[in-house]
């Protein structure tokens, strides 16, 4: 048939953005990383990957104010995903991948990861590769901490690394407002951060010991009521420590969001995104209008959605 033909030759998938509600760090282990316990959310903020058949590998990027942030070399983590997947299943063809992007980039809401994520799908449709749900966690999870949660979505509990995903009992819909940085943060460098910040606290807090990195039982009471009031005072991201080391103008930020009617603000991730949590839609317009009239960035958004999904382009 001529429509799976032209399937074939082009697949269109779309994956979410995320935000964690609840971010633990703790201990490091051997390969550098942190163990984490933590709540993802996916929301409406979503990164386009188009995958058209190709004899070998190659990338464009839109949507990026400055293009010269986002690499289009095997530094791309979408680049990465595609030759991974036909690493491990034997194909000898290539691909093009058009990357249309909405989440910020360097932002702490997982645009990278969205793209490889993306890609994953995208391929293995396009090359009918054929392989299933937990095979493309386990290639995503290679790729970056993040990826295996864009393939998934919803709201999920991250441990490990923050790959090992357990899906969460959530009830309701969340609204958002995003304030985005063109500035954005290397992941590593809020990592290092927050380990100086904590270092220098548990010299400070000997004697008592810091909040432990678990996610508390409370947080999951608050996610069942699908209320948003109950959601806010739970919000919490440890390695903000870290983003505000780099960057102090962040817990202005906040503060602002919070006087512009949020219900509650973290910085999303590794930052600099932050993410205000607002009552219902009615309220995260205004929020989003009032901080867009001071001159900041104020993107609106909703969750949880869906993981990577193939759009179904109606051809
Ligand atoms: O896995 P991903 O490439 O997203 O991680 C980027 C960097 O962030 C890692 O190289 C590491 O420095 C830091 N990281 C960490 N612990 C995690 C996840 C990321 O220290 N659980």
């Amino acid at each position: 048939m001529s429509d799976a033909g032209s399937r074939r030759d082009r697949v269109h998938v779309r994956a979410p953005g995320k935000i964690n509600l609840f971010l633990g760090v703790g201990p490091i282990d051997g390969d550098g990383y942190h163990a984490l316990s933590t709540v993802f959310q996916a929301v409406s903020l979503y990164e386009d990957v188009i995958a058209t058949a190709a004899d070998d590998f190659s990338l464009t990027v839109s949507g990026v104010a400055d293009p010269s942030t986002v690499p289009l070399d095997d530094r791309n983590l979408a680049m990465r995903a595609a030759k991974v997947l036909a690493a491990a299943t034997g194909y000898d063809g290539g691909v093009h991948l058009e990357i249309r992007k909405s989440v910020p980039v360097a932002g702490g809401m997982g645009g990278g990861s969205a793209d490889a994520a993306a890609a994953l799908v995208a391929c293995n449709e396009l090359w009918r590769t054929g392989l299933g749900h937990d095979r493309l966690h386990e290639l995503g999870a290679r790729l970056g901490a993040d990826v295996p949660f864009a393939l998934t979505g919803g709201t999920a509990v991250g441990t490990g690394r923050g790959d090992v995903l357990t899906a969460a009992l959530a009830r309701g819909r969340y609204e958002w407002v995003l304030i985005t940085d063109e500035d954005g943060l290397s992941t590593p460098e809020v990592y290092r951060a927050y380990d100086v910040a904590r270092a220098e606290e548990d010299r400070v807090y000997a004697d008592s010991p810091l909040d432990p990195f678990d996610v508390p039982p409370s947080f999951f009471e608050a996610l069942l009521t699908g209320d948003a009031e109950a959601l806010a005072p739970c919000l919490s991201n440890q390695l903000e420590a870290g983003a505000f080391r780099l960057r102090p103008a962040l817990e202005g930020t906040i503060e602002r969001g919070v006087a512009a009617g949020a219900l509650a603000g973290i910085v999303s991730g590794s930052g600099p995104t932050i993410a205000l949590l607002c009552t219902d839609a009615v309220a995260a317009d205004r929020v989003a209008e009032r901080l867009r009239s001071t001159g900041r960035t104020a993107l609106r958004a909703h969750g949880p959605v869906r993981g990577a999904q193939v759009v179904d382009e109606g051809r």
